[in-house]
C-alpha cells in the first residue's frame, strides 16, 4: 500500500521547482493533495503553472486540487487553508514550502524588500500552522514542514564561490534563521498532541528554474554542490510521515540518519543511497 494512502495535504509553492515535485511524489503516495501558488497560470518567463502541475498529478492518477493566494498579503493568505480543506477534508500534512528572496548586500537590503520576504518566509508559514494546528490537535495527529536554506547561517571559509555570493543572501538567510527558531519552538509546544513540525533544508542546490537563474554558475564550478530534486523530496516525505520533533535538517543528513534509500518521484524505483556520489551522478544524468 503507498505510504500515504487516505492523508490530505497542502504543499504551498508547487506551481513549480521543489514544491511542485514534493507535490507529485505525495501523490505518487496515495496523498490527496492541495497545491497552492500565488496565480493559476504562467509565472513572467518561468515554465510550468499551478494548472500544470494539478493535472500532471491527475493525469497520473493522483487526486490533487490548486489554491490561489499571494502569500505576501496576509488577507490573502487568512482562509488559504480553509479553502483548502474545503476542497477534499482535513489535512494530515502541511508543507510551507514557497519562498521567495531579494538579493542585495546586506548592507544595502531595503526595508520593502525585507518585509516582504520576511511576509512570505515567515509570517506565511507560521499563519498557516496556526490555521491548520486546531484539527490537527483536535484529530491528534498532524505533520508541519518547514522548508528552510542553508543561507540560514554563515557560511564556513574560505567561501565555495564568490565572498559576494555569500553576502547578498543574507537578508533572505535571515528569514530562513527566524523560521528555524520559530519552527523549533513551535514543534516542542505542539508534538504531545501528535503534531510533528520539522525544517528540512537543501544540503547544496537543487537546481529549480529560479535557483538556476541566481546561482547556477555556483552549481556549475562546484558540481558536488548540485543535489537531485529526489533527495529533497525523499527527505520531505520522511519529515512528513515519521514521528521527528523540531528538527532543523538537512535532506542527505536526515536519509543518512534513517537509512533512507532515494526514490524517484513516481516512488516506483530506487535510485540509491543519498550518500554515494556515484548513485547521486545517475540521478543527475
Ligand atoms: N532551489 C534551491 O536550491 C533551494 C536552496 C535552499 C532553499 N530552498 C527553498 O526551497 C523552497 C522552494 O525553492 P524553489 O527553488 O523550488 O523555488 P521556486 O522554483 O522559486 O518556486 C517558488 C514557488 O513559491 C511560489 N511563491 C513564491 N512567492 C509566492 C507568493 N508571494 N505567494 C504564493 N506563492 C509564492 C511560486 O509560485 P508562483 O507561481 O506564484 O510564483 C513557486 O511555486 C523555498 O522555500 C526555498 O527557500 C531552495
Amino acid at each position: 500500500m503507498p505510504s500515504l494512502d487516505g492523508r490530505i495535504a497542502l504543499v504551498t509553492g508547487a506551481s513549480r521547482g521543489i514544491g511542485r515535485a514534493i507535490a507529485r511524489r505525495l501523490a505518487a503516495e496515495g496523498a490527496t493533495v492541495v497545491l497552492s501558488a500565488s496565480r493559476p497560470g504562467a509565472h513572467g518567463d518561468l515554465a510550468g503553472t499551478l494548472d500544470d502541475a494539478v493535472e500532471e498529478i491527475r493525469a497520473s492518477g493522483g487526486r490533487a486540487a490548486g489554491v490561489t493566494a499571494n502569500l505576501a498579503d496576509e488577507s490573502e493568505r487568512a482562509d488559504l487553508v480553509a479553502r483548502a480543506e474545503a476542497a477534499f477534508g482535513p489535512l494530515d500534512i502541511l508543507i510551507n514550502n514557497a519562498a521567495m528572496g531579494k538579493w542585495g548586500l546586506p548592507s544595502q537590503s531595503t526595508l520593502a524588500d525585507r518585509r516582504r520576504m520576511l511576509e512570505v518566509n515567515l509570517h506565511a508559514p507560521v499563519d498557516l500552522a496556526q490555521q491548520a494546528l486546531p484539527g490537527m490537535r483536535e484529530r491528534g495527529r498532524g505533520w508541519i514542514l518547514n522548508i528552510g536554506s542553508d543561507s540560514s547561517r554563515q557560511p564556513d571559509v574560505p567561501y565555495r564561490d564568490t565572498p559576494e555570493a555569500a553576502h547578498v543572501i543574507v537578508a533572505y538567510g535571515s528569514t530562513k534563521a527566524a523560521l528555524n527558531r520559530y519552527t523549533e519552538g513551535l514543534a516542542a509546544e505542539v508534538a504531545p498532541e501528535g503534531v510533528f513540525v520539522n525544517v528540512l533544508a537543501p544540503v547544496s542546490i537543487v537546481l529549480t528554474q529560479e535557483a538556476a537563474r541566481f546561482v547556477g554558475h555556483i552549481a556549475k564550478n562546484h558540481p558536488d554542490m548540485a543535489e537531485p530534486v529526489e533527495v529533497m523530496v525523499e527527505a520531505a516525505l520522511e519529515l512528513v510521515s515519521e514521528r521527528h520533533v523540531g528538527r532543523i535538517v538537512y535532506s542527505r543528513e536526515i536519509l543518512h540518519n534513517v537509512a533512507r534509500p532515494v526514490r524517484s518521484l513516481d516512488g516506483k524505483k530506487v535510485l540509491g543511497d543519498a550518500f554515494l556520489p556515484a548513485d547521486l551522478e545517475a540521478v543527475i544524468a
